[in-house]
């Protein structure tokens, strides 16, 4: 079987190792996507554990389509009562340099295909019951090779459904994933946010440190399937909860100037069961300057621009480069769109890769350690 997972733009490569450590072969990376094979069984274990991923696409049909009536005759191949049972079902699709290349004619085609292929070859309406979850049909042709996706995952994985409040500019929980993945080598040593806002970074940490399942707190379309293989994903689960190591001594230090926050993210610590390993408290930035040296890992999305201008942004990155030089121990993940953070530095390199952020483009800034 071939499975396709998107994820957002620049976080390709460490999909793919999250892809090869789970033990998959992957046969491609792509921009946003990267492609394996495997047994179903991969979808409830890569559903409930990959950090960065989106959505699980299963490949359920691929071939040149050149015309309406080969893309109608290749969806037909498809047994859909194997995975439809009355959700209504929602096509969408993505054409690039193909003879196809009307996406509502080609949304069209595929549903019809679709439902004559549920009505047994008879021409109908579909009773679609709408207290189901929607199921997904991604339609990707490119070049004219067309591929049938099933979204097996529903919402996109980074909705971990731990977060119940959120303040003005919280990070995707994938993103927050993935800093982490690349700056907290050792999960032994201590991790900061002094601007923790809703706690999406710490929380991720903690999830990450005590190899919890990120997926844990939330269910999937796959569930929904005729198809579905109940004991599959119950063993998923139990050998997910198997591999946790809630034992493990970790270090996960958030604060936020205001108090507010701090009470949004101790609510969704306690909803992701992680508020136990992560200590939380008011403080301003500033107050880090003097005080207990600051050792290890600072990984923080502090306000910028367009959503959050109530602050005095010149003075709050001045103090992240000060807090630098009075920690020499200390070293620094940060993602921003502030324009104005220019650290100049040999310390700190701006990484080129831009990321969208809650639509905004965001920069991503390494702090290495001082000799
Ligand atoms: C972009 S938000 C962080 C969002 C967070 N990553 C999340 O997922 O919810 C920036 C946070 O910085 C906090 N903040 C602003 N100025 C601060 C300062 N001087 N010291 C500490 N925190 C500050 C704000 O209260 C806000 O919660």
């Amino acid at each position: 079987m071939i499975f396709a997972i998107t994820c957002a733009a620049g976080l390709e490569s460490i999909l793919k190792k999250e892809i090869e450590i789970a033990g998959y072969q992957v046969i491609g990376s792509w921009p946003t996507l990267v492609r394996f094979t495997w047994d179903l069984s991969a979808i409830a274990k890569i559903n409930l554990r990959s950090r960065v991923g989106n959505k699980l696409f299963l490949e359920l049909a691929q071939h040149i389509t050149s015309d309406f009536n080969q893309l109608f005759d290749l969806v037909s191949t498809i047994d859909w009562k194997t995975y439809v049972q009355g959700n209504p079902i929602n096509v969408t699709a993505i054409t690039k340099q193909s003879m196809l290349s009307s996406t509502p004619t080609i949304q069209s085609i595929v549903k019809k295909s679709i439902v004559k292929n549920i009505l047994n070859g008879k021409e109908g309406q579909l009773p679609e019951e709408h207290d189901k979850q929607a199921i997904e049909v991604l339609v990707h042709i490119e070049r004219d090779m067309c591929s049938i996706l099933l979204n097996t995952t529903g919402e996109s994985l980074h909705k971990r459904w731990y977060k119940k409040a959120t303040g003005e500019a919280p990070i995707n929980e994938a993103l927050a994933a993935w800093l982490l993945l690349l700056s907290w080598r050792k999960f032994s040593e201590p991790l900061y946010d002094f601007f923790c806002g809703s706690g999406t970074i710490v929380i991720e940490a903690a999830l990450l440190a005590k190899n919890i399942a990120p997926g844990s707190f939330r269910n999937f379309a796959f569930q929904q399937f005729k198809r579905y293989d109940q004991s599959l994903f119950d063993k998923e689960v139990a050998t997910a909860k198997a591999k946790m190591m809630l034992n493990k001594e970790h270090t996960i230090i958030a604060s936020d100037i205001d108090p507010n926050m701090i009470s949004i993210a101790k609510e969704n610590a306690k909803h992701a069961g992680v508020e136990n390993y992560i200590s939380f408290e008011t403080k301003n930035i500033s107050d880090y300057l003097s005080g207990w040296e600051l050792v290890w890992t600072l990984v923080s999305n502090p306000p910028y621009g367009l959503r959050m201008n109530t602050y005095d942004l010149e003075k709050v990155y001045y103090t992240i480069t000060q807090l630098f030089t009075k920690h020499p121990k200390l070293h620094g993940w940060v993602i921003t769109s502030y324009e104005g953070f220019s650290p100049e530095d040999a310390w700190w390199t701006r990484k080129k890769s831009i990321f969208i952020n809650g639509g905004e483009r965001c920069w991503f800034y390494k702090k290495t350690l001082l000799k």
